[in-house]
Order: C-alpha cells, then sequence, then structure tokens
C-alpha cells in the first residue's frame, strides 16, 4: 500500500479542519487518490496537548518537518510572507508539492515560486487563497485556459460583505459588527487586513494574475477599504434601489496608444438591486469573469471560514497527491507573458 506524508503548516481555523476531514474522511481519501495520506507532522507556534489532534504530531520547528524525508506534500496554512515563503521554497527545492492557502504571500510572489515549482516539475496548487470554498483558480487557470478573459470582478472578501449586509439589514453597529465577523472565524488575525481592502486588494492581484497571465501585485492594486461606510450610506444607497459593496474589479484595458494592459481596483462600490453580486450576502463571496467566447459566468458560495477554506485545501491536496501517484503537473504558472498593469494614478 502506498503512502505519501503531508506535512501541515498551521493549525488555526482552517488548519484544524484540514487535519479533522484529513482522518475523517482518509479511507475514501485513499481510494480516490490510489495512495494514503498520512500527516506526518503539524507545525504549530505552540506545542502543547490540548490542541484537538495527536501531541506527537505536533512540533515547533516547520523548517524540519518540511525538509523530512517522508513529507512529499506540504499544506501550508500559517498565513505571513516570512518565515512562509523561505518554507515553501525549501520544499519545493526538496522534491515537495506545495498547497497554499496564503493570498498575501502568494499576490506578491507567485512568479517566485511557480517558477521553481515548474523548475522541479511540481505542483503549487492555491485554490483556497481566492473566495474560499468557491472554485474560481482552477476554471480560471484550467476550464478557460482556451478562452480570453476579458473581467472578473467580485466580492472576494466574506469579512466585510458580512458587515455591509449586516449594516444594510439591521443598521447594524461597524464594531460590533467586525467584533462578531472575528468571532465566527472570517476575518484575519489583524482585521485591518479586511477592512481597509488589503485582503481583497491581494487576491485581486492574483485573479488579475491567473486571468490574464500576467502579474499583477498586491502595490499594483488600487485599494479602498469600507471603513467609512456608514449605516446611512446603505440607508441612502436602498433609497436608490442599490447596494454597497466592497469589489474587486480585474480587467483588460486598452490604453490611449491602443496597448493593452491590466486594470486591477478594490472599492466599495455602488451596485443596483438588479446586479447579480448585490444578492450576496453575509460571509458569501462570488465573483462574475467574463471571457470573449464563454460570456459570463459566475461562481458563488461561502468565501471565509474553516471549513470552507478547508475544502478548497484538500482538493488542491488530492490533485497533488494524485499527480505524484500517476506522474503529471499542474498548469505551469512560470510561463507568463508580461501585459503592463495600469498605474494606481491612470485609474
Ligand atoms: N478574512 C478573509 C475574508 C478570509 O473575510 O474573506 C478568507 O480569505
Amino acid at each position: 500500500e502506498r503512502t505519501l506524508g503531508i506535512a501541515v503548516l498551521g493549525l488555526g481555523n482552517v488548519g484544524s479542519e484540514v487535519v479533522r476531514l484529513l482522518t475523517a474522511h482518509a479511507d475514501e481519501l485513499q481510494a480516490r487518490v490510489g495512495a494514503r495520506l498520512e500527516i506526518k507532522g503539524i507545525a504549530v507556534r505552540n506545542v502543547s496537548p490540548d490542541r484537538g489532534v495527536p501531541v506527537e504530531l505536533l512540533t515547533d520547528d516547520p523548517a524540519a518537518l518540511v525538509s523530512r524525508d517522508d513529507v512529499d506534500i506540504v499544506v501550508e496554512v500559517f498565513g505571513g510572507i516570512e518565515p512562509v515563503r523561505t518554507l515553501i521554497l525549501n520544499a519545493l527545492n526538496s522534491g515537495k508539492s506545495v498547497v497554499t492557502a496564503n493570498k498575501a504571500l502568494l499576490a506578491d510572489y507567485t512568479g517566485e515560486l511557480a517558477a521553481v515549482a515548474d523548475a522541479a516539475d511540481l505542483d503549487l496548487y492555491f485554490e483556497a487563497a481566492v473566495a474560499g470554498a468557491i472554485p474560481v483558480v482552477r476554471p480560471l487557470m484550467q476550464s478557460l485556459a482556451g478562452d480570453r478573459v476579458k473581467r472578473v470582478v467580485g466580492i472576494v472578501n466574506g469579512t466585510t460583505n458580512f458587515i455591509l449586509s449586516a449594516m444594510g439589514e439591521t443598521g447594524a453597529d461597524y464594531a460590533e459588527t467586525l467584533a462578531e465577523a472575528s468571532r465566527l472565524g472570517y476575518a484575519e488575525a489583524d482585521p485591518t487586513a479586511d477592512v481597509e481592502g488589503f485582503d481583497a486588494a491581494a487576491k485581486a492581484a492574483i485573479l488579475a494574475s491567473i486571468a490574464f497571465h500576467t502579474r499583477v501585485t498586491a502595490s499594483d492594486v488600487y485599494r479602498e477599504g469600507i471603513s467609512e461606510i456608514s449605516a446611512e450610506d446603505l440607508a441612502s444607497a436602498a433609497d436608490l434601489d442599490c447596494t454597497i459593496k466592497l469589489l474587486a474589479i480585474c480587467e483588460r484595458v486598452t490604453d490611449d496608444t491602443g496597448r493593452e494592459r491590466v486594470s486591477a481596483r478594490v472599492y466599495p462600490a455602488l451596485l443596483p438591486n438588479a446586479h447579480p453580486l448585490s444578492a450576496v450576502n453575509g460571509a458569501f463571496n462570488a465573483v462574475v469573469v467574463e471571457a470573449e467566447a464563454a460570456g459570463r459566468l459566475m461562481f458563488y458560495g461561502q468565501g471565509a471560514g474553516g471549513a470552507p477554506t478547508a475544502s478548497a485545501v484538500l482538493g488542491d491536496l488530492v490533485s497533488a497527491a494524485r499527480n505524484k501517484v500517476h506522474g503529471g503537473k499542474g498548469p505551469d504558472e512560470s510561463t507568463y507573458a508580461k501585459l503592463p498593469v495600469m498605474s494606481i494614478g491612470d485609474t
């Protein structure tokens, strides 16, 4: 019986669900993959016996875990840039495929990480980095690989959508609703990333990069958050048969000289109630993709929270594991043409 060793980096909301699902569905996943997925270790900041997993799996030395010979795939749900970037590079350089949910890292380093993964014929998968459970990365990179995407517009931050929905529905207080989003496990450790649009901007950078086969980083994305939006603003929008949503908008644009560029921006937008994104409430996310031949597609579902995000991680893990067993590799991410990105002043 073949076994693939899995290292899990992080045991927060998402990591705990990944470990739980891997354990609960071990037999079924084995049948799907053709090998048993065995957790070799879980890296945490503080090793303690009350983490809900066998304590002997825990380690506070992620570098040692990643370099173990019996680890085939590294699942990264720590978040943050360093030491995670180095850990992922070390994993790829030592023959391990990587599944990550780390939007902040990918927003700036997809190019670097993908180049290493592609050179080594290893998978680097990141479906969970954008819009939680909703399959949107894979459709853009694979299903639409033969089409030409014109525009991607989405609600990609659950926390701010939860806050705007609650403020619009009941006039709820901004601070109280944000605290509730944190309690429910939607918000980032530092919710400034949510409310000021940094999280959505990171996701917009990833979406623009994969939709338009170029490199867009978070600093290329124009960004405004929702901290200035009040319940009165939402009431005024309702009077106009509209609502306010924090949108991530990524599109191909042609500049004055006829050159094609990419524009990516995040801001609270007044949206007519007739628009399909206006009906997306609570912590739900939705992404509308417009492609030349496919026309308009809409992806909708749970964009935040432990279990939905873990679903996307597990999907990537199964794909990476199948490739380890049967050969094959996900799409090459490093073979990108460079489309110029519109500078923020241009938008
Ligand atoms: N804080 C993020 C959100 C989590 O609210 O959407 C999912 O990336």
